[in-house]
């Protein structure tokens, strides 16, 4: 299991979602952020300290996949998300150790994989 962290331009958040549905990835965690990505830096005073920082407004994806969910993920987001200019954000993949579905106690690959069958409440 793998969890998908991207980190992706807020207008493009409806593309990604609609890609990522296309490719039946379901279930998924989103926040809004802010964050740093190297780009244009301005001087700001701080208690008197200067620092650079330029953070730009961003939506940070949360994806727990089983593995061979992960490349079909991953390409939905990049074909999404791109625009081709600076700033367009990362996609992390990172190990997971556990996944529990507190509604059934299932664990790992049961719990990952949303269940189909509608069970609404
Ligand atoms: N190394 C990193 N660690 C954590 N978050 C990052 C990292 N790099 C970028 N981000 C997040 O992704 C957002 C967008 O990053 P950005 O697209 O600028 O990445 P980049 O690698 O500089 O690519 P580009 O060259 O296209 O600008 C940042 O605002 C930040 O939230
Ligand atoms: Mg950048």
């Amino acid at each position: 299991m793998k969890l998908v962290v991207a980190v992706v331009r807020p207008d493009k958040l409806s593309a990604v979602l609609e890609a990522l549905f296309h490719e039946e990835v379901r279930g998924l965690t989103i926040g809004r952020v802010q964050g740093h990505g190297g780009e244009t830096e301005r001087v700001e005073t701080y208690r008197g300290t200067t620092v650079k920082m330029d953070l730009s407004e961003k939506v940070r994806l949360e994806i727990g996949v089983s593995d061979h969910f992960v490349a079909p993920t991953v390409n939905a987001i990049l074909a999404s998300a791109r625009t081709g200019t600076v700033g367009d954000g990362k996609i992390f993949v990172l190990p997971v150790e556990k996944v529990y579905r507190i509604r059934t106690a299932e664990e790992d690959q049961d719990a990952v994989t949303p269940v189909e069958r509608a069970v609404r409440a």
